[in-house]
């Protein structure tokens, strides 16, 4: 089985996908800035799931522990498994047909002392700022595009090579239907990761390694609390679950496809959004609060 990096891993998207990648017996690199909590889901999921589970707290706004994961998806060299999961050795493929693969080179259990190479980094975390550009600090505007942005293009060639030399992996990047919108540095951030994702995936071509980029829409996470963004009078039905998000998400990886918008409501959405005049999306996101 291969071993998933998953970055944002505490809340929201990044949690369900640990549990769905728990689910389908991949072992976990789990990343976000909080070690507390990233030992509270660690445990968890080793208790519940029964896989192999490594904390790497990091602060991806911070190019040093940027560095440090990049060095983890580059091995066999970085931290060690600890002793009480060497135990759990389990062997269930989840290869689709022309999709990618996401097996590492799991060795017998004998070897599992050796941190196991990384199969899929999914560059997940994020946050929104909700504020407009002008009226934010420049340093906040400046963190989002190092944990958005540079972090994600950081990890990616780490993980992209690293993969490309075993000749098999996945990357999947949460971009956002946002990137359609003007909506702010936030918007700039997710076009990037889109682009990004698809000019990657172009390289990695006949590698046996793909890239994925996943859009969701409205989503009920911690996300717009954070953001101090009041959306309680939307309709129940504009937002979307993490677990949907994320099972299409991974079943595009699997598929080995280059993009992804889960649901009918943002597909439909997205299309429009690309298809209609751009003075008229901007008069629309004029009425929508800042991300
Ligand atoms: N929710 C939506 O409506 C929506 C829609 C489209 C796209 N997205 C995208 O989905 C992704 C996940 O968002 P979410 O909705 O799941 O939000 P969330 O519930 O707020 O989770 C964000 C995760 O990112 C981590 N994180 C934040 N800043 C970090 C940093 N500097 N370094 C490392 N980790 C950091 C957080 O953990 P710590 O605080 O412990 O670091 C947390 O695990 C983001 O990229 C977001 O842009 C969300």
């Amino acid at each position: 089985m291969g071993t998933a990096l998953v970055t944002g891993a505490t809340s929201g998207i990044g949690e369900e996908f640990c549990w769905q990648l728990a689910a389908a017996r991949h072992d976990l690199v789990i990343v976000a800035r909080t070690q507390e909590r990233l030992e509270e889901l660690a445990t968890r999921l080793r208790q519940v799931a029964a896989v192999r589970v490594e904390v790497l707290p990091a602060d991806l706004s911070d190019p040093g522990d940027v560095a440090r994961v990049a060095r983890r998806l580059s091995q066999p060299g970085g931290p060690a498994i600890p002793d009480v999961d060497r135990r759990f050795a389990g062997d269930v493929p989840v290869r689709e047909e022309g999709g990618a693969s996401l097996e590492a080179d799991r060795g017998p259990a004998s070897a599992l002392a050796t941190p196991a190479p990384i199969g899929l980094l999914v560059n997940n975390a994020g946050f929104g700022l909700g504020r407009a550009f002008l009226e934010d600090d420049l340093a906040a505007e400046e963190r989002a595009l190092d944990v958005m942005v540079r972090a994600v293009m950081v990890l990616s060639h780490a993980g992209a090579r690293a993969m490309r030399a075993r000749g098999h992996g996945a990357i999947l990047n949460v971009g956002s239907v946002a990137a359609d919108t003007g909506m702010g540095t936030y918007s700039a951030h997710k076009a990037w990761v889109r682009a990004f994702t698809e000019g990657l995936s172009e390289e990695l071509r006949g590698t046996g390694v793909t890239a994925t980029v996943v859009s969701p829409g409205l989503t009920r996470t911690h996300f717009h609390e954070a953001a101090g963004m009041e959306l309680s009078s939307t309709p129940g039905w504009i937002w979307a679950t993490p677990d949907r998000v994320v099972s299409s998400a991974l079943q595009a990886v699997r598929r080995g496809r280059t993009q992804v918008t889960p649901t009918p409501l943002y597909r439909a959405t997205s299309a429009l959004t690309r298809l209609a005049p751009r003075s008229l999306v901007r008069a629309i996101v004029r009425r929508v609060p800042h991300t």
